[in-house]
C-alpha cells in the first residue's frame, strides 16, 4: 500500500495534476527514480484499483480512481488545520469509535480520524446498534481534545450535525434537517447519526470521540424492519449512488473549518446554524428523557445545546440527554388530546 508521501502517492499526484498522458521519463525526472521503479509503482497502484492507462509512446494517464477510503488516506486533497491531519483507514473493525478511543488513550493527536469500510459492531446512541455493511456507507470517528467544559461538549455534536447537513447540501440538491439532538434527516427519515463519547474529569475533557455514521449507498432493502425510527440513504433519495470518498473528504473539510470557527468564536454561530436546520422548532414533541417521556413545545435550544421544552401549563424543562420520539407538527398549537 502506498503511504502518504510515498513514490506511489507522488506518481498519483503527478498524474492527477496533469490530467493527460505523462511520459515515463517526465515522471522519472520529477521523482528522481528509475523507469522500472515507475513501472513497479504503477502496477501496485493498479492492484489497488486505480485505472492507469499506459501507452508506450505517450506514457501514463489516470482514468479512474477506486471508491475506497484508502484513496482518502493517500490523496487528501486538502490541508487540514486539525481534523484529518492523520487518517487511519481500516478494511473492517468492530467500531471506529472504539478504535479512536484507544488512540485517544494512547495520546494520539487531536484531529485523528478513523474510517472503516465496514463495522462488525457499529454502535448507535443509547445502546442501539448501527447497521454498517461493507463498502456502502461512511463510518468515521474523529478524536478531539477541545479546551471546553464537559457540559459544553454536546455543542460539538450539534456542530457535527450542521456540517453533515452542509456536506449533504453540497453533494446534491438535498434538504437535510436535524432532529434534536443530532439525527440528520432527509425527507423525514434518518440518514445520519452521531455518537459522542467523552473521556473527562469534572472540569476538563481529556478527549472526545465524535462518531459519525452516514447512510450513503444503502438500498431500502438493506435496512432491517425493526428500526426505531424510519431510515433512508442518500442513494434512496437521489436514486443514484454517491461517491463515498468525495463525500468523506468534503465532510472532513467542513468539520475542520467548523471546529476551527467554534474554537475561535464559541458556541453562538453553532447554535444559530443548528436552528436553521432544525426540523421541529415550535412544534409539539414527545421526548424520551432519563426522567421519562415528556410532552411539550420545542421553545428553544440553549447555549449548551439543551432542548428547552415548554411543558403545559407553564413549566420549562431543559433536556440535556434524550430522544425526540414523536413530532407533532403544528406551530404554536397544542395537539388534540393534550390539554
Ligand atoms: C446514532 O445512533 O444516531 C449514532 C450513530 C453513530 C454511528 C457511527 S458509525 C461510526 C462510529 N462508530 C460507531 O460504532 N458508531 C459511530
Amino acid at each position: 500500500m502506498a503511504r502518504h508521501g510515498s513514490q506511489g502517492e507522488k506518481i498519483l499526484g503527478v498524474l492527477r495534476q496533469a490530467q493527460r498522458f505523462v511520459s515515463s521519463q517526465e515522471i522519472c525526472q520529477e521523482l528522481g527514480i528509475s523507469r522500472s521503479a515507475v513501472w513497479k509503482q504503477v502496477e501496485a497502484l493498479r492492484r489497488q484499483g486505480y485505472g492507469i492507462e499506459g501507452v508506450s509512446s505517450m506514457g501514463y494517464r489516470l482514468s479512474t480512481v477506486p471508491d475506497s477510503f484508502r484513496v482518502l488516506e493517500m490523496e487528501r486533497g486538502f490541508e487540514p488545520l486539525r481534523i484529518g491531519r492523520r487518517i487511519v483507514v481500516l478494511e473492517e473493525t468492530d467500531s471506529t469509535n472504539d478504535d479512536a478511543w484507544r488512540l485517544g488513550l494512547q495520546g494520539a493527536e487531536e484531529g485523528t480520524v478513523v474510517i472503516a469500510e465496514m463495522q462488525r459492531a457499529g454502535k448507535g446512541r443509547r445502546g442501539r446498534r448501527w447497521i454498517s455493511p461493507a463498502r456502502t456507507n461512511l463510518y468515521a470517528s474523529v478524536l478531539l481534545r477541545p479546551s471546553v467544559l464537559p457540559s459544553e461538549a454536546s455543542l460539538l455534536t450539534l456542530l457535527a450535525a450542521v456540517e453533515l447537513c452542509e456536506t449533504l447540501k453540497s453533494t446534491a440538491p438535498l434538504e437535510p434537517r436535524i432532529k434534536w439532538p443530532n439525527d440528520v434527516l432527509l425527507n423525514g427519515k434518518k440518514v445520519a447519526g452521531i455518537l459522542a463519547e467523552m473521556h473527562a474529569e469534572q472540569e476538563s475533557i481529556h478527549f472526545l470521540v465524535l462518531g459519525i455514521g452516514v447512510n450513503l449507498n444503502m438500498s431500502q432493502e438493506m435496512f432491517p424492519e425493526e428500526l426505531t425510527y424510519p431510515a433512508t440513504s442518500v442513494q434512496c433519495v437521489l436514486e443514484r449512488p454517491v461517491e463515498r470518498v468525495l463525500f468523506a473528504r468534503r465532510l472532513l473539510q467542513n468539520l475542520d473549518q467548523g471546529y476551527e470557527r467554534f474554537l475561535q468564536e464559541g458556541a453562538a454561530p453553532v447554535r444559530e446554524r443548528w436552528l436553521e436546520y432544525c426540523a421541529h422548532l415550535s412544534d409539539w414533541l414527545e421526548v424520551e428523557t432519563p426522567k421519562g417521556i415528556l410532552m411539550g413545545r420545542f421553545a428553544d435550544l440553549d447555549e449548551e445545546g439543551a432542548l428547552v421544552l415548554e411543558v403545559p401549563p407553564s413549566r420549562i424543562e431543559r433536556i440535556r440527554a434524550g430522544d425526540v420520539i414523536r413530532l407533532s407538527p403544528g406551530k404554536g398549537r397544542m395537539p388534540r388530546g393534550h390539554g
